[in-house]
């Protein structure tokens, strides 16, 4: 399972990427706002996001109807090589991700929360489908187990939908709120996790790794001291 960094935060990729084990950034309204973005800047914030990290870069395009959004998509993926389009999965959505597809744009698909929608993204040629795991558990539902469901589903079948280079869709397990949730994902399967900072962080922390860190830095002032 690769990693992808759920922020649009460019000191938190900047940090993360130099960790050597982040393979792309997905990003949403949401996240640029929560950084105090605004809509004059976000090419040019989303081509500084390309410019670091040496992977697909998910921007999301905020438009209602399948124009706008095609109109968005072509614009944002003028902005980078390395940029995917992120597109909700809705009706106009999925129609907008055919035509960007037929132009070899790379779509992922998100606000994906069951099995036709995710068989529905991958027939319509998204080279990703983002099932949010997190916010199944706001309502009491099992997010994990949706999960499952969506990557045994899509496993099933050969998708040739995706676009020139007949790339399969990848499953991008994203409303990742815990370690827990990762270790979940990988088993599932999930060909992606895309994580939050903090998350990412506790990813690498364990309690027993900070207990040997610390007897091994005592045992050697012993020896320092010999
Ligand atoms: O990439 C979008 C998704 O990860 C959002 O997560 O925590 O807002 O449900 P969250």
């Amino acid at each position: 399972m690769k990693f992808f960094l759920d922020t649009a935060d460019l000191a938190q990729i900047e940090e993360a990427a130099s960790w050597g084990a982040v393979a792309g950034v997905t990003t949403n309204p949401t996240l640029y706002a929560r950084i105090g973005g605004t809509v004059s800047d976000f090419p040019k914030h989303i081509a500084r996001i390309c410019a670091c990290i040496d992977g697909p870069v998910s921007a999301e395009a905020v438009g209602s109807t399948r124009d706008e959004i095609i109109r968005e998509g072509r614009e944002l993926a003028a902005i980078a090589p390395n940029v995917v389009v992120k597109i909700p999965t809705m009706i106009e959505g999925l129609a907008a991700t055919r035509v960007l597809a037929n132009e070899g744009i790379r779509v992922n698909m998100t606000l994906c929360f069951s099995v036709p929608q995710a068989l529905l993204a991958a027939r319509s040629g998204a080279r990703y489908v983002s099932p949010f795991v997190g916010r199944f558990d706001d309502i009491a539902e099992d997010g994990i187990e949706q999960l499952s469901s969506i990557v045994d589903a899509l496993d099933n079948y050969v998708f040739a939908e995706g676009g020139p280079n007949g790339e399969e869709i990848e499953v991008i397990a994203a409303s990742i709120r815990s370690a827990q949730h990762v270790t979940q994902a990988a088993l599932i399967g999930a060909d992606i996790a895309t994580v939050p900072f903090d998350v990412l962080k506790k990813c690498v922390e364990h309690p027993l790794t900070a207990r040997g860190l610390a007897a091994f830095a005592k045992d050697w002032e012993k020896v320092s001291q010999a």
